[in-house]
């Protein structure tokens, strides 16, 4: 298989405050969705998308679990770098963090605490991480877009306008946390100024792209599902989410290793023993099915 140019960020840093006591003593993004680590799910789609070479960005405290939860990735047929975020001075800040490794390299920026779940998603992230010029941000309609950056279209669908958190929000499509990224993008996330809560914001760096008439917004529909657990309830129902799809339809949601398998950055030896390593658990049997098929 081809390898992409493109690289990939995961953001697992923050506060999760909204979660406290949960993550007074652990990293959000360490937390159960279901029955595997919250990380797990946003690492996937960066693969999905064909991203071998994936950056965590976590706080100094939090960075060690994760390597120890991660490794290397080479398990997994991809790169891991790491790099601290001193402190939560918003998602853009990634882009500056990272701006040495990336040596201007297109890139996907994913949130740690972000699950997206739909049929073909593995063909619309390849398309987004094909595009070589401009930027694609994804839109949900949810019922609370005060919560999101919120864009409006115009009468022939283009995006119009994106603002960050609107008291009057003026439509209710929200920006999910997966954004894709041309080569210009550390450069552009450097002209960024803290916004008045002192954060460098992703809807400033997305304002750019629009500004540029290069950002493409694709519209997620009713088939998919966009959950950010970064909520008691949502952190609920995400896990409830992906233990209906995996009980009834027998399927994973969200294994870095199904997904590792089925792009060809392992072989199915390699499968074998990372289901082995898991072998008292469903995961691990259904892991070893994909492989050999069921027992007989
Ligand atoms: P948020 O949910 O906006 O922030 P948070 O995780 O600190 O939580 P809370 O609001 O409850 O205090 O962050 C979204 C995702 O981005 C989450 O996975 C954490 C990550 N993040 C960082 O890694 N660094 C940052 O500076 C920010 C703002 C977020």
């Amino acid at each position: 298989m081809v390898e992409t140019r493109i690289k990939g960020i995961l953001l697992a840093g923050g506060s999760g405050t909204r979660l406290y006591p949960m993550t007074q003593g652990a990293s959000k993004q360490l937390l159960p969705v279901y029955d595997k680590p919250m990380i797990y799910y946003p690492l996937t789609t960066l693969m999905l998308a064909g991203i071998q070479d994936i950056m965590i960005i976590s706080t100094p405290n939090d960075l060690p679990q994760f390597k120890r939860l991660l490794g290397d990735g080479s398990h997994l047929g991809v790169r891991f770098e790491y790099c601290e975020q001193p402190s939560p001075d918003g998602i853009a800040q990634a882009f500056i963090l990272a701006r040495d490794w990336l040596q201007n390299s297109p890139c996907a920026l994913v949130l740690g605490d972000n699950l997206i779940f739909a049929d073909h998603l593995g063909e619309l992230l390849q398309k987004a991480a094909s595009r070589s010029h401009g930027a694609t941000v994804f839109a949900y309609q949810v019922r609370d877009p005060e919560r999101y950056g919120v864009v409006s279209f115009d009468e022939a669908g283009k995006a119009q306008q994106i603002i960050e958190k609107p008291a009057e929000p003026p439509s209710n499509w929200a920006v999910t946390g997966l954004y894709f990224y041309d080569a210009r993008v550390s450069e552009f996330a450097s002209r960024i100024k803290p916004s008045p809560r002192g954060e460098y914001e992703i809807t400033d760096l997305n304002q750019i792209y629009l500004e540029d008439n290069s950002l493409h917004v694709e519209r997620l529909g009713r088939g998919c599902a966009w959950l950010d657990a970064g909520v008691p309830d949502s952190l609920m129902q995400a896990g409830l989410f992906v233990q209906t799809i995996q009980s009834r339809q027998g399927m994973l949601v969200g294994s870095p290793e199904e997904v590792a398998y089925r792009k060809g950055f392992i072989d199915s030896e390699a499968l074998r023993n990372l289901a082995k390593k898991l072998k008292k658990t469903e995961l691990g049997r259904m892991l070893a099915e994909i492989v050999d098929g069921p027992p007989v």
